[in-house]
């Protein structure tokens, strides 16, 4: 790793450590559905906390329209870091200091008045307007509270706003440290490991799902550069199969994005590289499916809309990654919300837990819908590296490792 990390860090003993994490967890009314990114931030605090450092907290939740007054005012009720404080500090095994502020005396007293183990959590940081700017005043307020600045947010590094990008820059420049965090390296050298492959790491197999291509154009041709098969499921085949002048029956698909799925079909035609389901599960209605079927080849008929990939093509798939040494998974193959499509998703999961287990095969899920999927069905545990972050793990992809909270830290 060329980036400091935590462990790097100089004296930390009643050092005021900035730690921007990524605390954007799913709630509904306030209360938290998955607490999996506050779990993974805990080895850091807690590594700082044994050093005597005071821990200040800050990450985002949500997003705020500062466009709007009436959104904006509903946005913040709905995304209040106050939800988020009970869970740490039971998680933590004592009481953080929230403070309910993201600026200002309140929260500048509360950080000064900090001891020496002690973490605090600050309000949502969209609660300012500045922070998805890069804001400079904004950065430069946060900046002056802190000694040391701790970058474990992943699932937000490819953001440059005030609290992933302009605090640690302008504490590198007041020549103070910033290094990366326990979860962050891990993320790093995990998804490393699909950048920098090796032919000891090949036959490398992309798995990409999900229901959008345009969410997914630049690391598409990225994993089609560099992968030895990418296999397609999810909605997403429907934008493929319709390029190529297939029925897709009343699938949706990307009208604008043919052209661009026509090129990834030309791109890896040479290596026979880009493989696409060969049957599928379709139903008459998604929301209330009464007639589910499954096709008998890549055809879908008028009146069905595709909902996962079929039995020939988890078949089909199992076989081509029983070769692979390392597999990257982004996007579920179906709508696995409900059992009745959800079988692809299962079998994917199911391969490439027992490949990791039987063979050692390298498994890195990209986070996003399918790191939610694996842990929904009792998979996690089994894949070799699973992100917290979905559009920072395809990012750090088709950036070739670099991501703006990433490239911000300070060299060793
Ligand atoms: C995520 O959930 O992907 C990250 O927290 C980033 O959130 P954002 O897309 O709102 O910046």
């Amino acid at each position: 790793m060329s980036k400091k990390t935590i462990t790097d860090l100089k004296e930390l003993k009643g050092k005021v450590v900035f730690v921007r994490v990524d605390f954007n967890v799913p709630l509904k009314n306030g209360v938290i559905n998955d607490d999996n990114r506050i779990v993974a931030a805990l080895p850091t605090i807690n590594y700082l906390r044994e050093k005597g450092a005071r821990v200040v907290l800050f990450s985002h939740l949500g997003k705020v329209d500062h466009k709007d007054p009436v959104k904006c005012a509903e946005n913040k009720a709905k995304n209040d870091m106050k939800f988020v404080a009970p869970r740490l500090s039971q998680l933590l095994g004592e009481e953080v200091v929230y403070v309910p502020e993201t600026r200002g005396e309140v929260l500048s007293q509360a950080v000064k008045s900090l001891k020496d183990g002690q973490v605090l959590l600050m309000q949502n940081t969209r609660y300012e307007k500045g922070e998805s700017k890069n804001d400079l005043d904004l950065a430069s307020y946060w900046a002056s509270l802190a000694d040391v600045f701790v970058m474990d947010a992943f699932g937000s590094a490819h953001r440059a706003h005030s609290s992933t990008y302009g605090v640690p820059e302008i504490l590198n420049s007041q020549g103070k440290e910033t290094a990366l965090g326990f979860l962050m390296q891990k993320e790093v050298e995990g998804l490393n490991r699909c950048v920098n492959i090796t032919d000891a790491d090949r036959p490398f197999v992309a798995i990409l799902g999900g229901a959008k291509v345009s969410d997914k154009i630049l690391v598409v041709e990225k994993l089609i550069e560099k992968a030895d098969k990418v296999l397609i499921g999810g909605a997403i085949t429907c934008t493929f199969l319709k390029a190529l002048g297939k029925p897709v029956g009343n699938s949706r698909y990307e009208a604008d994005q043919l052209d661009f799925a026509l090129r990834c079909v030309e791109l890896a035609k040479a290596k026979n590289k880009l493989v696409l389901p060969i049957d599928h599960i379709v139903a008459d209605d998604f929301a209330m499916p009464l007639d589910v079927r499954v096709t008998t080849g890549v055809e879908i008929s008028d009146g069905f809309e595709r909902l996962d990939i079929g039995p020939r093509t988890r078949l089909y798939y199992n076989d081509i990654l029983q070769n692979a040494k390392t597999v990257f998974w982004n996007g579920p193959m179906g709508v696995f919300e409900n059992p009745l499509f959800a079988e692809g998703t299962k079998a994917i999961c199911e391969t490439l837990t027992k490949l990791t287990r039987e063979k050692g095969v390298f498994t890195v899920i990209g986070g996003g819908d399918s790191a939610s999927a694996a842990s929904q069905m009792g998979y996690k545990e089994g894949f070799s590296h699973v992100s917290t972050g979905g559009g920072a793990s395809l990012e750090l992809i088709q950036n070739e490792g670099h991501l703006p909270g990433i490239d911000v830290i300070a060299d060793k």
